[in-house]
């Protein structure tokens, strides 16, 4: 059967004005990042958690060779073959067929015929991974439904291997391990390396995480992704020239780095200082907090941030904005553009005295500058992809 996509009341009735009965719910959370942006693809240490925002998904078994998958955000829905599983044109539906692409890849003849209903309660495109969420709730909802017996790391990776392959951005580990491993009022300081990882407090008392969405998304995000993480290989294919024994651009150390100055292309050059630096600065941060040196922890969230726009070059105008305007004010400690860039959200340490004075005279200069009007967005640190009905 071909993918087919409908929109029309027949599919609209069948999946939710009708009542669409599940034997199985799954929600799984969106993710933040506190510092650690782009590194995880480069062998790196960064510091995400997962969060109360997520992507609720309903499934039930249909006794069929078909799936039938109805997203309630788009309102929109299509079918296909478990026969014929291949990527579509609709980038939403690759993060789904993908997923199932890699657990038959895994587990031959495991999945059945089943009917989905996915109600997102993430904002798209704000950097908090809904991509991950999909995928990894997708897999635990098949996992579940169809005793597939999946480890939660074949989730994490198969998640990953459906991103690279069906949706073609190659990103790194660090979106779907929190998705699935994370833990309440917890950050995960993950080595993306071994994917060992520890868990620190995320006690800010009396400060307060703050999410910003500059509801922007520009283009450039996937393409862009995907030049930046050749262009960290290009500097250390040339490093490995000389100094095989580095397996991770990460590892290279920044003396070393620098003598490339001249040999690497500038922009190559820049990326993977970068990239050395914002490692240290992670490690720095978990400590930071660990010793509750808030101030200290703010300043490098600043200095990621100078990294990413200068250096990595994946922020834009509309992020730079928030970040320089947040440095006004003695009670944020800290600002930076979380996730993959080119738009999305700012995260910002702000004294909870200040939050509402600091949003709203934010949200006034932005929308002054810009005319676009900025979204807070609330968020506690939770658990990872979890079942709640079923
Ligand atoms: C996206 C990717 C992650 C990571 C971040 C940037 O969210 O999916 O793997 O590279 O960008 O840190």
């Amino acid at each position: 059967m071909k993918n087919t996509t409908q929109s029309d009341n027949r599919q609209k009735n069948f999946f939710y004005l009708e009542g669409f009965k599940s034997e199985l719910t799954i929600e799984a959370p969106g993710r933040i990042n506190l510092i650690g942006e782009h590194i995880d693809y480069n062998g790196g240490h960064v510091l995400p958690a997962a969060i109360d925002k997520k992507i609720k998904l309903y499934f039930r078994k249909n006794n069929s060779e078909t799936c039938t998958i109805y997203s309630k955000n788009y309102d929109t829905s299509f079918s296909f073959s478990l026969q014929e599983v291949k990527p579509s044109e609709e980038e939403w539906q690759n993060y789904i067929l993908g997923v199932i692409h890699f657990i038959e890849e895994l587990k031959p003849n495991s999945v059945n015929g089943f009917d989905c209903v996915i109600e997102s309660m993430l904002p798209m495109g704000s950097g908090l991974s809904s991509s991950a969420a999909l995928e990894c709730g997708m897999a635990t909802g098949i996992n579940e439904l169809f005793n597939v017996n999946l480890s939660e790391e074949e989730i994490i990776t198969l998640s990953r291997d459906a991103e690279h392959t069906y949706v073609g951005t190659k990103c790194g580990i660090m979106d779907q391990f929190s998705v699935v491993r994370g833990v309440q009022n917890h950050l995960i300081l993950l080595n993306c390396q071994n994917l060992n990882y520890e868990l620190v407090k995320s006690d800010f008392e009396p400060y307060q995480l703050v999410l910003l969405n500059s509801n922007v998304s520009h283009n450039l995000a996937s393409s862009e992704y995907n030049t930046r993480r050749q262009e960290c290989e290009d500097a250390l294919k040339e490093v490995n020239k000389k100094y095989p024994q580095y397996k991770y651009l990460v590892d290279v150390p920044e003396d070393i780095i620098t003598d490339y100055q001249e040999i690497l292309p500038k922009k190559t050059f820049n990326r993977a200082l970068y990239v050395i630096q914002e490692n240290k600065r992670t490690l720095m941060a978990a400590n930071a907090l660990e010793d509750e040196l808030f101030d200290l922890f703010g300043d490098l969230l600043y200095k990621s941030h100078e990294g990413l726009t200068n250096m990595y070059e994946v922020s834009c105008k509309e992020l730079d904005f928030m970040v320089d305007y947040s440095k006004k004010f003695d009670y944020v400690l800290g600002s930076r553009m979380m996730g993959g860039g080119f738009g999305g959200c700012t995260i910002n340490l702000v004294h909870q005295d200040y939050v509402s004075s600091y949003i709203e005279e934010i949200s006034e200069a932005y929308k002054n500058e810009f005319n676009i009007e900025l979204s807070p967005i609330e968020v506690n640190i939770s658990n990872g992809v979890s079942k709640i009905k079923g």
